[in-house]
């Protein structure tokens, strides 16, 4: 699903401007499936990124500047997500109509949906499903305020923004590619980032119900600090397995358990949304994204409390790297993290 991009595939870099990170992936089409060519982090110091926008748009730049000079990247061309408040997503009943004449038909009707100007947004749509009985057809309609565009696009001095998505559908994509799941499988894709947890419960290839919820793991750092009288580092440092003079392990475990209790309301509250609105379908598989995906003892909570498989998101499943350029170390450290990044990056192509 392309969004706001046009229709037409080229290469484009995939860049994830995370409150906490930026991450940008550059893949390459093989014979088998694709490659990955170029990855990228830079970490933002706190109050770059707040609430979903760019406030330091200089600092952003610098840190897409240091990841391009590392990488040596020079497609200008990226394609990149948001998601938030700024973003509406809807389906919609349409008739079924011919190309123009539902592009028409969107348009037009988009105003009563969009609880926005639509002088004010972008838009864009995609042909979900035929209904049963074959007259109507479902359509997702997207729309971003033009803000929000323009603040993503004031961090890009010298780049293209050549490719709009949403967070939840790179994520989508990036399942997808790697899972290849069946059309009647149902799972809830969790991106789990410093600040935001993005949500799309998907029935194969189709979204059913996405959400943004904020949470993330900036929640447990911050209970770290707090409850362990450390500082924003240190507690920090300590959540990722350093140790930390005079804490014990099964303090931290305490500490982080009731922040992961929290979370799994949160997840839970969707869920039954879900299940209310979304009629039958029923949840069969959790994949978790997102940095915040390792934080010791989420998975296993999860697992306990959803009975289900709950598995960590891997973006490179199918996606293939040279060993002698990435070590298999480096790319399993990152990965959770890359998620989004790497399903931005697949819009270079066709098929994705
Ligand atoms: N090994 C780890 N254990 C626990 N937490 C981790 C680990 N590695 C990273 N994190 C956490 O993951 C978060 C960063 O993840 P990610 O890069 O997905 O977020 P982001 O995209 O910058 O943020 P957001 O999307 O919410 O704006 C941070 O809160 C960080 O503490
Ligand atoms: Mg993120």
């Amino acid at each position: 699903m392309g969004l706001f991009g046009g229709k037409k595939a080229k290469p484009l870099v995939g860049l994830d401007i995370g409150s906490s990170s930026v991450k940008a992936v550059e893949l390459k089409k093989t014979k088998e499936a694709y490659e990955l060519a170029r990855v990228g982090l830079e970490a933002l110091s706190p109050e770059t990124v707040v609430d979903g926008a760019i406030i330091d748009a200089l600092s952003v730049s610098s840190a897409i500047d240091r990841i391009y000079q590392g990488q040596k990247i020079s497609n200008k061309n990226v394609a990149t997500s948001v998601s938030g408040h700024s973003v509406i997503i809807k389906k919609i009943n349409m008739p079924v109509l011919d190309e123009d004449e539902l592009y028409d038909q969107v348009y037009a009707d988009a105003g009563q949906y969009i609880p926005f100007d639509i002088a004010d947004v972008s838009l864009d749509y995609q042909v979900l499903e035929p209904s049963p009985a074959g007259d109507t057809q479902e359509v997702l309609l997207v729309a971003v305020k033009r803000d929000k565009i323009n603040n993503y696009q004031s961090a890009l001095i010298g780049r293209t923004l050549a490719l709009v998505d949403v967070d939840a559908f790179a994520l989508q994509n990036v399942y997808e590619l790697n899972y290849e799941p069946d059309a009647e499988t149902t799972a809830a894709l969790l991106n789990l980032g410093a600040s935001v947890m993005n949500i799309n419960i998907v029935r194969g290839g189709i979204p059913l119900f996405t959400r943004d919820v904020s949470v993330g793991g900036n929640q447990y750092t911050d209970a770290l600090q707090k409850e362990l009288e450390l500082s924003f580092e240190d507690a920090e440092n300590f959540k990722r397995g350093q140790a930390v003079a005079g804490v014990s392990d099964e303090q931290k475990a305490g500490v982080l358990r009731s922040v992961s209790e929290i979370l799994v309301l949160e997840i839970q509250k969707t869920f039954d949304f879900f299940r209310a609105t979304a009629g039958a379908a029923a949840i069969a598989h959790i994949y978790l994204a997102g940095g915040a995906a390792r934080t010791p003892g989420l998975l296993d909570l999860l697992k306990e409390e959803f009975q289900m498989p709950v598995d960590e998101l891997d973006p490179f499943r199918r996606v293939t790297y040279n060993p002698a350029k990435f070590s298999d170390e480096y790319i399993k450290e990152i990965a959770p993290r890359l998620a989004v990044c790497v399903g931005l990056g697949l819009r270079s192509f066709d098929a994705a």
